[in-house]
């Protein structure tokens, strides 16, 4: 049985304690819930990856309380420390070659010589990471392959047979995953769409790859096609209404024929508050018993493009 705790001074000294030890707990940040254990520890990572049912050649971030912490596990370059001055905390994720004596167990970076790590900005995630002296592993705490849980709820319906604790935050403020950055190489790429936008990156360190920009070898392994994906069938811009179908609509464009109900992610048309608002409405349609949904996409711009990844993602495949 699943048990949700306040975020009070004991629990989250407890979690610091029950995480050194080994434990598994979810924890809010300000992107999705991640499922939280000591990077270091192989046993608490293989754990992680057993609760997911996570495909154990796609890695995990490591968090850390500040990005000075990040140098002992991974080899910082100008291009990180560019980037963190202005993103950090916060949700950019990058990827970097690790040290010789790096504390990240091998199997949170699927045997690779790189990782990933992530400053949250969350305050919740911030005083649970600054009492521990060592990175946290904690990938977004759901089911591999279903949608990214953005509130406690969202994590005891995915996961709450399957974990003990989940330290309650509220909703996550930007609801989507961090941008993920590979600075491994010479060529700064973005692996995945997120929060902080190509545009954003480029006035920073000038240049960066697009995920579609090299198709041949899977980075990011999150970024498998079938990802965050409902339970109920969901496709992409309707002409009009199926039967018994649900919408999930953006912006005021009028679409034919009757939606059996309508979400409407922005009625305004921002993406921010269209971001914060997409797994949380589709969590909310997925459980309502709809044949299937009908999702608008978004202006691919900024936070669009990641809004229309997780989208594309989420669509029924075969
Ligand atoms: O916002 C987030 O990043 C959330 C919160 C909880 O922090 N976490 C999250 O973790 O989304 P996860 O495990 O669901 O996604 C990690 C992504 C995956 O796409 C993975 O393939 C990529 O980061 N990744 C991790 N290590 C990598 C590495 N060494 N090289 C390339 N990609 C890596
Ligand atoms: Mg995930």
């Amino acid at each position: 049985m699943v048990t949700i705790l306040k975020a009070t001074k004991e629990n989250i000294e407890k979690t610091a304690e029950l995480l050194k030890a080994g434990e598994i707990m979810a924890i809010p940040t300000e992107t999705v819930y991640g499922l939280a254990g000591d990077a270091t520890n192989d046993q608490a990572v293989t754990k992680i990856f057993a609760i997911k049912n996570r495909p154990n050649f796609n890695p995990l971030i490591s968090h850390y309380s500040s990005f000075e912490k990040i140098s002992r596990d991974v080899i910082i370059d100008e291009r990180s420390k560019k980037l963190a001055n202005k993103f950090c905390p916060g949700p950019l994720t990058f990827v970097l070659p690790k040290t010789i004596d790096s504390r990240i167990s091998l199997l949170a970076s699927a045997g690779l010589n790189t990782a990933a790590v992530r400053i949250p900005a969350h305050p919740i995630a911030q005083a649970i990471l600054n009492q521990i002296d060592r990175p946290i592993v904690a990938p977004s705490a759901n089911l591999s392959s279903t949608l990214s849980p953005v509130n406690a709820k969202h994590v005891e319906q995915n996961l709450g047979n399957r974990i003990n604790w989940i330290i309650d935050g509220g909703d996550s403020e930007i609801g989507l995953e961090s941008t993920v950055i590979d600075l491994s190489t010479s060529e700064a790429k973005i692996l995945r769409y997120g929060k902080i936008s190509p545009e954003e990156i480029k006035s920073v360190i000038g240049k960066v790859l697009l995920p579609e920009d090299e198709i041949s070898e899977i980075k990011a392994p999150g970024m498998l096609l079938k990802h965050y994906s409902p339970t109920t069938p969901l496709r992409l811009n309707p002409m009009k209404a199926n039967i018994n179908e649900a919408l999930l609509a953006f912006g005021d464009k009028i679409i034919e024929g009757d939606f059996a109900f309508t979400k409407n992610l922005s009625p305004g048309a921002n993406l921010n508050e269209a971001a914060a608002n997409l797994f949380k409405y589709l969590h909310e349609l997925d459980q309502m018993g709809f044949s299937s949904i009908a999702a608008m996409t978004v202006p691919n711009e900024s936070l669009g493009l990641a809004i229309n990844d997780r989208l594309r993602r989420a669509e029924y495949k075969e």
